[in-house]
C-alpha cells in the first residue's frame, strides 16, 4: 500500500492543509520542534490508533482548538481508499471510505505502517516492557482479532489485579479469583501463542538481514521467555494448560504482591547474537544491527500477512546509523513507500531521488 494524500485540520502544531507524497522516498526536513514527528505520527495513527509516543488522544488537538481531524487517501487492495479520524474532546470517530467504524482498528490489514525511531535502537538493552510493546504492536497490526484479544486480556488482568489488592485487606475474597482466571488463561494463552508464532516468522527474515549487515559473521536468534514455560511448537490448548497450572501455583505470591505474576504481561524475549545474550554482551553496533534487522523483518512479515507493503516511517533514525547501516537500510526498503525525517538539508540532499518537504513552525513547503 502507499499513501497518496494526507490532510490535517487542527492536528498538533501543523498548519491546516495537505501533502501529496511520492510513491517512494519522502524526506521531511527542518529544525527541531517544527512538526516533523507530528507528520509521521499522523500517518501512524491510521494503523491502529495509538501514538507511538504514548500521547493521549486529546494531545493531538491543536492548542486552543476543540477538535482535530486527519484524513488519509491511500492505495491498497488494488484501489484508492480513504480514512478519516476525528478527535473531539475525548471522543474518537473513524470512517473508512465514508462508512463510520467504531474503532480505528477497522483499518488493520488495509493500512499498515512500521515506525522506526531512535528509541527503538535501544530495544535490546531496555526493560522487558519495551520488547513486549514491540511484539504486541506487531501482532495487533497483523490481525484485528489479536488487537481485540489483547485489549480484553488487559481488562481481565486489571480486574484480577484490583481483586488481588482487595484480598490483601479481605482474605475471604480469595475464592473469587477463579472468576477471572478462566478468561485470563484463555485470552492469555492466545496472546502467547500468537507471539511465539510471530517470533518464529520474524526470526527467519531478521537472521538473514543480520547476517547481511555483519558480513555473515553473526548469527541472530530470539528466545521467548515465558512465565508459564510455554514454548515454540506448543498449541493454544497446551499453553492454556500450562498457564492455568502455573497461575494456580502462584496464587499466594500474587496475593502477597497484589498483582499477577504469571502471563504475557510478565514475559520477555532474549535477543541472542552468536549464542550470547545481546543485552549483556553485544556492542552498541551489534545491538543496532539486531534492531535494524528486526524492524526490517517486521515490515516483511506484515507485508506477507496482509498482502500489502506497509508504509515505512523513519523518525530521525538515519543520522543515528553509520554509513554502512544507513545504506543497508535504504537498500532494503527501496520497494516501500518511505517517510524519513531529518534535521539538515545536507542529509536530505543525500536522499537524492526522494520528494522533499521542508517544515517550519508547522508550515509544510
Ligand atoms: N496539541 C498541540 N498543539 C500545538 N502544538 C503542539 C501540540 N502538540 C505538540 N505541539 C508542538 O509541536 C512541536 C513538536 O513537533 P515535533 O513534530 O515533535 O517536532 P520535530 O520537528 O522536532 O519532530 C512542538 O513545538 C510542540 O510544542
Ligand atoms: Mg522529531
Amino acid at each position: 500500500m502507499y499513501v497518496t494524500g494526507l490532510q490535517f485540520k487542527n492536528f498538533r502544531n501543523l498548519n491546516d492543509g495537505c501533502i501529496i507524497p511520492g510513491k517512494n522516498i519522502n524526506v521531511i526536513y527542518g529544525n527541531n520542534a517544527q512538526g516533523k514527528t507530528n507528520i509521521l505520527e499522523s500517518l501512524w495513527l491510521f494503523c491502529g490508533g495509538h501514538s507511538f509516543r504514548g500521547s493521549k488522544e486529546n494531545d493531538f488537538i491543536k492548542f486552543g482548538e476543540n477538535f482535530s481531524r486527519l484524513k488519509v487517501i491511500f492505495f491498497s487492495q488494488d484501489r484508492e481508499q480513504e480514512a478519516e479520524i476525528l478527535y473531539n474532546s475525548g471522543k474518537k470517530e473513524v470512517s473508512i471510505n465514508g462508512v463510520k467504524k467504531h474503532s480505528s482498528t477497522a483499518l488493520i490489514g488495509k493500512y499498515t505502517a512500521v515506525i522506526f525511531s531512535p528509541e527503538d535502537l535501544t530495544l535490546v538493552k531496555r526493560g522487558p516492557s519495551s520488547r513486549r510493546r514491540f511484539i504486541d504492536s506487531a501482532i495487533c497490526r497483523e490481525k484485528i482479532q489479536n488487537a481485540v484479544i489483547l485489549s480484553k486480556y488487559n481488562q481481565t488482568l486489571n480486574q484480577r489485579n484490583a481483586l488481588l489488592k482487595d484480598i490483601y485487606k479481605h482474605p475471604e475474597l480469595k475464592t473469587m479469583l477463579e472468576i477471572w482466571d478462566e478468561n485470563l488463561c484463555s485470552l492469555g494463552s492466545k496472546i502467547i501463542f500468537q507471539r511465539l508464532v510471530y517470533i518464529d516468522k520474524i526470526i527467519e527474515y531478521a537472521k538473514n538481514y543480520h547476517a547481511g549487515i555483519s558480513d555473515y559473521k553473526e548469527n541472530l536468534e530470539i528466545k521467548y521467555i515465558s512465565t508459564c514455560s510455554a514454548k515454540k511448537g506448543d498449541s493454544v490448548e497446551e499453553i492454556y494448560d500450562k498457564f492455568k497450572k502455573t497461575l494456580k501455583k502462584s496464587v499466594d505470591d500474587d496475593c502477597r504482591a497484589g498483582f499477577t505474576n504469571i502471563g504475557p504481561q510478565r514475559d520477555d524475549f532474549d535477543i541472542i547474537i552468536n549464542n550470547k545474550k545481546a543485552k549483556i554482551f553485544a556492542s552498541q553496533g551489534q545491538q543496532r544491527s539486531a534492531v535494524l534487522s528486526l524492524k526490517l523483518a517486521e515490515a516483511k512479515v506484515l507485508s506477507e500477512m496482509t498482502g500489502e507493503n506497509p508504509v515505512i516511517l523513519l523518525d530521525d533514525v538515519l543520522s543515528e546509523l553509520d554509513k554502512k547501516r544507513q545504506s543497508f537500510l535504504l537498500n532494503k526498503i527501496a520497494d516501500y513507500q518511505v517517510f524519513i525525517t531529518c534535521c539538515d538539508f545536507e542529509e536530505a540532499g543525500l536522499l537524492e531521488e526522494g520528494k522533499k518537504f521542508f517544515i517550519e513552525e508547522g508550515r509544510i513547503n
